[in-house]
């Protein structure tokens, strides 16, 4: 079975959508193998997305990613990667699917309510980043 990394955003956390959006991702499949809270530091919100530091947006986007608590989730499902991708929908709200996470909850392109892994490699990368091999087995099943 396929697992990918989700993080619900500071704008759904702070706006009491946390649980909404979990819940949305389980009614779309996905099972919850490991989740915890936390507050990013700006090195680490740097180094999550350092693949954009030369965007114009990147300095916003740490200021977002470290202004409050998120909640990083790994996800199991078949096709997980490519399937949250859907659930979640276009990066842009404005553009995102009816029924999408982002079309519901996300207030703008940058405060778009969650993060989801783009390729399998990534993915693996992105569980690595938060969570630790031990983590990973407490969930039995
Ligand atoms: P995410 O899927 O986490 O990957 C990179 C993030 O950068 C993206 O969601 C948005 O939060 C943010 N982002 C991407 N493009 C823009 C943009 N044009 N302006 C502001 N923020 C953006």
């Amino acid at each position: 079975m396929e697992r990918t990394l989700a993080i619900i955003k500071p704008d759904a956390v702070q706006a009491g959508r946390a649980g909404a959006v979990l819940g949305h991702l389980e009614g779309a499949g996905f099972t919850t193998r490991a989740l915890r809270m936390t507050r990013l530091s700006q090195q680490q919100a740097e180094a999550f997305y350092a693949v954009h530091r030369e965007r114009p947006f990147f300095s916003s986007l740490v200021r977002f990613m470290t202004s409050g608590p998120c909640i990083p989730v790994v996800l199991e499902r078949e096709d997980a990667v490519r399937s949250l991708r859907e659930t979640i929908g276009a990066t842009d709200p404005a553009e995102a699917a009816d029924g999408t996470v982002r079309k519901l909850y996300a207030e703008s392109k940058e405060r778009n309510a969650i993060h989801a892994s783009d390729s399998q490699d990534n993915a693996r990368e992105e569980i690595g980043f938060f969570f630790s091999r031990s983590d990973l087995l407490t969930t039995a099943g």
